[in-house]
């Protein structure tokens, strides 16, 4: 049995269904509710960097470059009107009993390419700083 969620993309960009974690993704103009597992070995796609091209997603863990037409393939059914989304969840193995939770988190994955990303910047700040303290002792 299908199982449907309304979600409000102004707030919410992550969606855990049990196991498996699906995010926003914005592509094209669109935006898709994707599955959030690198095809290697599961690392997190939402904090995967876009390639300079735009057309590759760079897993986080490992390196591997996942074509955003491979990830567009893996989005759930979503039907959007302005900031509401209702979307078709997948069968559950257990008669749909998996916890679902629909929560923001930080999406890299929509940056652009060549943008740097908050915790990339705060850690060059931090390490500037730990450079400098060495410096004076
Ligand atoms: S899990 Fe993504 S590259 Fe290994």
């Amino acid at each position: 049995m299908a199982r449907v969620i309304v979600m409000d993309l102004s707030r919410h960009n992550t969606v855990l269904v049990g196991h498996d974690r699906y995010f926003v993704l914005h592509t094209e103009g669109r935006a898709l509710l994707v599955l959030d597992r690198c095809p290697h070995r599961g690392g997190p796609l939402s904090l995967a960097r876009r390639t300079p091209d735009g057309r590759r997603l760079s897993c986080p863990w490992h390196g591997t470059k996942v074509g955003v037409a491979a990830v567009k393939r893996t989005s759930l059914p979503m039907v959007r009107s302005g900031d509401e989304a209702v979307v078709v969840l997948p069968d559950g193995d257990d008669e749909g009993g998996e916890p679902i939770s629909v929560i923001r988190k930080e999406v890299l994955a929509n940056l652009p390419p060549d943008a740097p990303c908050a915790a990339e910047s705060a850690g060059e700040a931090a390490g500037a700083v730990g450079a400098g303290e060495v410096a004076r002792r």
